[in-house]
């Protein structure tokens, strides 16, 4: 048995289920102390291993730190951070080695999306290339749900649950007068429309999206302006949920184009909702609202789902085991063995087939029109928001976890 320490890292876009990984790894590790120590957290996902940013969790106690399944955010500070091909620069590969060298750590668990699991596979060939005895294990995490392999990933559920029950709020409001408006809610997902179709889920109660627009199909604006007129004329009311990062035929985005980028390339997207907005408000005199979920999709933890938390917690758990079994250079997986009852098992795959690549919504999945979702997308998300947790409240706020080596 390889006898050594953990270290753990959060990175890019936080979600309600990021921290109930963390959990599960520490939990996970605290039950094998014969063979790891002590645990550690990065302070900013690679940065803190980078710079030996490190926060020490093994004397934390497990009260304190169950609270994290109820916390949203990255807890432990995240990143966005393009480490360079380690043949071109080694330099940031060497100093993560000797901050593993100076905490005796042997296995290295970083929990993110496909840029995330990107830098995990670099990571994961220098230490192999170098021969530094290390287990690297990636844990998948993104709202965005566009990792492939895995069945879903933990963040999707709470996201999509609270996307689809803020459209039974905002479309109950917008029953609530005899003339309702056309109303355009944004929805995160960049490149792959997971989130915006969980919209769709709403309509099981009558109060759902009348028009849906995901990225994986182009966007046609004297279409979309012809449906919202015929929607309104009948409806005297019209709910549009739209991705941020719809695109035209020619691929450009619908959203106002803006010059900036993340590390990994990535186009700051945002916007889209009020331009459509003020495209229905010139070209149809209709008085048009706006709504950008934003950051509220991401946090969501007061309508968190029970199943995402807990494979969350699982997932994390799962590392640590298949890493204590010997696995390395993989990332867990959650494989759906049922979809009624739902269930899953948790298997693992290489990191070099997760790393940089978008899982789309399957376009079987999309009606023909291109703007609504059928019954196999239900079929498939609904099990995924479903349960609730029982939350802790200090002074009708959110009680979050307090630790002794904590910092912000
Ligand atoms: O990666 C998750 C995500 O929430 C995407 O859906 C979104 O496009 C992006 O992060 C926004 O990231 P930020 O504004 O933090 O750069």
């Amino acid at each position: 048995m390889l006898k050594g320490n953990v270290i753990y890292g959060q990175s890019g876009g936080p979600s309600s289920a990021i921290n109930s990984s963390a959990l599960g790894v520490i939990l996970e590790s605290f039950a094998h102390k014969d063979v790891i120590s002590k645990v550690y957290m990065m302070h900013h996902g690679i940065g803190g291993a980078i710079n030996d940013d490190l926060i020490d969790v093994t004397n934390e106690s497990v009260e304190e730190l169950e609270k994290l399944k109820y916390t949203s955010g990255a807890f432990f500070g995240s990143i966005r951070y393009k480490l360079k091909p380690a043949e071109e620069d080694e330099t940031d590969y060497k100093k993560i080695l000797e901050t593993l060298k100076k905490h005796d750590i042997h296995y290295f668990f970083y929990n993110g999306g496909n840029d995330s699991m990107d830098t995990c596979n670099k990571i994961s060939k220098y230490l192999n290339k170098v021969g530094y005895p290390c287990r690297v294990i990636g844990i998948p995490k993104t709202i965005d749900n566009d990792l492939p392999i895995t069945d879903h990933t933990p963040g999707f559920g709470t996201s999509a649950k609270f996307i689809a029950n803020s459209f039974i709020d905002v479309s109950l409001d917008n029953y609530s007068y005899p003339q309702g408006r056309p109303i355009i809610i944004e929805v995160m997902g960049r490149h792959a429309g997971w989130l915006t179709a969980a919209s769709s889920l709403a309509n099981l109660t009558g109060y759902g999206p009348d028009l849906i627009y995901l990225p994986e199909v182009s966007f046609d604006m004297d279409k979309f302006l012809k449906d919202v007129k015929r929607i309104m004329d009948e409806k005297h009311r019209c709910l549009v949920a739209v991705s941020e990062g719809i695109t035209y035929k020619d691929g450009s985005f619908v959203a106002k184009a803006t010059k900036a980028v993340d590390a990994f390339g990535h186009a700051r997207l945002g916007g889209v909702a009020s331009s459509l907005a003020s495209e229905i408000d010139e070209k149809l005199g209709l008085n048009a609202k706006s709504i950008e979920l934003s950051f509220l999709q991401r946090g969501a933890s007061l309508v968190a789902s029970k199943t995402d938390i807990e494979e969350g917690v699982n997932v994390g758990r799962k590392a640590v085991e298949f890493a204590l079994n010997g696995e390395t250079d993989r990332m867990v997986t959650i494989i759906r063995t049922s979809d009624n009852p739902y269930k899953v098992e948790y298997k693992s795959c290489h990191l070099q087939d997760v790393a940089n690549i978008e899982k789309k919504v399957p376009l079987e999945w999309i009606t023909k029109e291109g703007n609504n979702l059928t019954s196999e997308f239900t079929k498939y998300c609904l099990p995924l928001i479903e349960g609730e947790l029982e939350h802790s409240f200090k002074n009708g706020l959110l009680d979050i976890p307090h630790f002794k080596n904590y910092r912000k």
